[in-house]
């Protein structure tokens, strides 16, 4: 079958790794199953598994991608749910120690087809397109998780999103808005400004700007480029959530500004399958369909992925299969 995949490992030039060639079928033991997929969605995490960031040279080759819908065995439209847990793992899957994400021990999604076990597997609703079902399970999931779980952030509150375009930035935005956020973003460009309002932010700023007033909470997964900006951007006791450090994970900490104004700094990762659900449904009650940037066919995998790279993006980068 016809994949994406990582043959080898370069941190500095990650796409001289990326081939788009054929792969062996899956044989899914027990308990799981080959999802025939129609619409796979890039994230960067597939940049950093090229990188070699959680991904070890001795799994390769390794089918890159962690989202996907498609149809079951069964004949069902589904949506693939990324994290894996661990057998015999009850509860929150994200704080299973040993859980990983598709593409990082098992392969992953940017193929013909992928097997999962069949837990992981959630009705897509008919509402929603394969392609727009696929850019859900990881910046979608994410982004849900970090505002109304872990941000526990309400209507009315204002949240500043760091970045605009991006698969995270795009879902926190049209997300936030919907749910009566005030939302303001950060882009890197007008163009990128224009498309955070596009999307429903309240305002669009440049990077580190002086906000009108201090913010409820910051979503932050820009990391050292943005961080010192986020803490200063806070009220007292306000949450900084974090769920990525593109940039770069070291920043100042202005450990003072954080314990002077009690701020709280909380971390998020990915999200569960019963949060994947409850996303799904406000999606389709509020009518709110993913920002996609581009979709292009499998074979033209690579075009994606340097856009990734570029920062060249307005929403989810989509792979039809
Ligand atoms: N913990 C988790 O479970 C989880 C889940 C999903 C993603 N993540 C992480 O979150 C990050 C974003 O993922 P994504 O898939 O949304 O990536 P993406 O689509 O490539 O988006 C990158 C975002 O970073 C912003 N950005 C701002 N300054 C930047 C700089 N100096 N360098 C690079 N980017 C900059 C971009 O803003 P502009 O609009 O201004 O370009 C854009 O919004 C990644 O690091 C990813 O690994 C973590």
């Amino acid at each position: 079958m016809l994949a994406a995949y990582a043959a080898s490992i370069d941190s500095e030039n990650p796409l001289d790794g990326l081939v788009v060639d054929q792969r062996p079928e899956p044989e899914p033991p027990d308990g799981w199953v080959a999802v025939d997929v129609r619409a796979a969605a890039l994230n960067h995490h597939d940049i950093w598994s090229l990188r070699g960031v959680g991904l070890p040279a001795e799994r390769l080759p390794m089918i890159l991608g962690g989202d996907a819908a498609g149809v079951d065995p069964d004949g069902n439209e589904v949506v693939v749910h990324a994290v894996i847990a661990s057998a015999g793992w009850t509860g929150d899957e994200t704080l299973d120690p040993k859980r990983t994400l598709l593409s990082e021990l098992h392969q992953g999604t940017l193929a013909q087809r992928v097997m999962v076990p069949r837990g992981n597997l959630v009705p897509k609703p008919p509402e929603l397109s394969f392609e727009q079902a696929a850019c859900l399970p990881t910046a979608w999931l994410t982004a849900y998780r970090m505002l109304f779980v872990r941000g526990a952030v309400t209507p009315g509150q204002t949240v500043l999103v760091q970045g605009a375009s991006g698969g995270v930035a795009t879902a926190l935005i049209q997300l936030g808005s919907a749910a009566g956020i005030r939302v303001w973003a950060t882009g890197r460009t007008e163009e990128k400004r224009q498309l955070a309002l596009s999307l429903g932010a309240d305002a669009a700023f440049e990077p580190g700007a002086r906000l009108p007033e201090r913010v409820d909470a910051v979503m932050e997964t820009v990391g050292a480029a943005t961080w010192s900006h986020s803490v200063k951007a806070l009220k007292q006791d306000g949450v900084i959530v974090i769920s990525g450090a593109t940039s770069g994970p070291a920043p100042p900490a202005e450990l003072n500004r954080i314990f002077f104004l009690q701020l709280r700094v909380v971390g998020s990762t990915m999200g569960t399958r019963d949060e994947l659900e409850r996303m799904m449904r406000l999606m389709v009650q509020r009518d709110i369909r993913p920002a996609i940037s581009q979709t292009l066919p499998l074979p033209e995998a690579r075009a994606g992925f340097q856009a990734m790279l570029e920062g060249n993006t307005s929403g989810k980068i989509v792979f039809t299969v």
